[in-house]
């Protein structure tokens, strides 16, 4: 079998799904190619592949601009087994409309999505995580990700449900639209800034640039917070969005120093119901391979 997983990151937790993704896969010995869609030269014959995936971060209720446009430019297809694979700071199920924009292009030309999956991980605006949460968000999904590949694998579909008028409500919360164009030209860098040039060289849109040694950014602006997420010097201000700011890579591993969590309310619920959910499904699997180990073991016997 062989695969096509194409994804767009703007911080880099759609990465590690997507890898993680491709690491199972391979242990199933399927064969998996990766394409990050800002490169924007995208050369693979769909015809060779058995299934695609589309990986992205979910933007305020929706699928980034980036995503849309690439679903868009992909060519048509018979039938086309897809997955749809995204990451969200927030378990919230009104998430899950994100992809029926997508889904809706997709079917279109004839994609066939049969499965799609949503995984948490730590926030990349709003509100920083503690590197505590951050940690058990990224092992949840660590564990949870081999037992979506084996669905996959084993033919099974999974959907995620939408709640009522999501393509409107999807609609109204169309952020980037705006945010990415008015207010991403409101972008400012102060002072502290010491020119390592770093936003302006991974901004998936080009959309940095430098004229007279002052900092301009233009009009393509996706709302990914790359550039603010990983400045050295939190030196980026993010127009009207400042307060939401969120500076500084994640330690994913385990952390030794246990953060007071300052927003343990936020969303409580339905992080407490993600993580039952989660954990239910790994000890279910879990259960399921033991069974099947001793089963095999008592052919072993009445074999021999
Ligand atoms: C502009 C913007 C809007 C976002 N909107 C949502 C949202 O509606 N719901 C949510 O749970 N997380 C939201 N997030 C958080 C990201 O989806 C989350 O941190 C994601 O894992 C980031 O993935 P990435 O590192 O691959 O970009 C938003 C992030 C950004 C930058």
């Amino acid at each position: 079998m062989k695969v096509l997983l194409c994804y767009f990151s703007g911080t880099g937790n759609t990465r590690k799904v997507i890898n993680r993704f491709a690491e199972v896969f391979a242990e199933h010995e399927v064969s998996v190619d990766l394409y990050k869609i800002e490169e924007n030269n995208f050369t693979y014959n769909l015809d060779d592949y058995d299934m695609i995936g589309i990986g992205y971060p979910v933007h305020a209720f929706n699928a980034p601009s980036i995503i849309l446009n690439f679903a868009k430019s992909l060519p048509e297809q018979k039938d086309k087994r897809t997955i749809i694979i995204n990451t969200s700071g927030e378990p919230l199920k009104l998430n899950n409309i994100s992809s029926i924009k997508l889904s809706k292009i997709l079917t279109k030309k004839g994609y066939n999505i049969t499965n799609e999956y949503h995984y948490c991980m730590p926030y990349n605006i709003i509100f920083r995580h503690t590197d505590n949460m951050a940690y058990k968000m990224w092992k949840t999904a660590n564990d949870v990700i081999p037992i979506d590949c084996k669905e996959i694998l084993n033919g099974k579909q999974a959907h995620l449900d939408k709640v009522f008028m999501g393509s409107f409500i999807a609609w109204l919360f169309r952020i980037e639209f705006w945010g990415g164009r008015f207010n991403g030209k409101r972008y400012k860098v102060n002072e502290n800034c010491i020119h390592c040039n770093k936003c302006v060289n991974t901004c998936p849109t080009h959309n940095i640039t430098i004229k007279d040694g002052k900092f301009h950014f233009g009009k393509n602006c996706i709302m990914c917070m790359r550039c603010s997420f990983y400045c050295p010097k939190a030196a980026i201000k993010i127009g009207l969005f400042e307060r939401w700011k969120v500076n500084g890579a994640y330690n994913f591993n385990n952390p030794n120093d246990y953060e007071d969590e300052v927003h343990k309310k936020y969303c409580q619920k339905s992080y407490i119901r993600y993580f039952e959910e989660c954990n239910q499904k790994i000890s279910q699997a879990k259960t399921m391979l033991e069974e099947t180990e001793e089963q095999e073991e008592i052919e072993d016997v009445v074999k021999a």
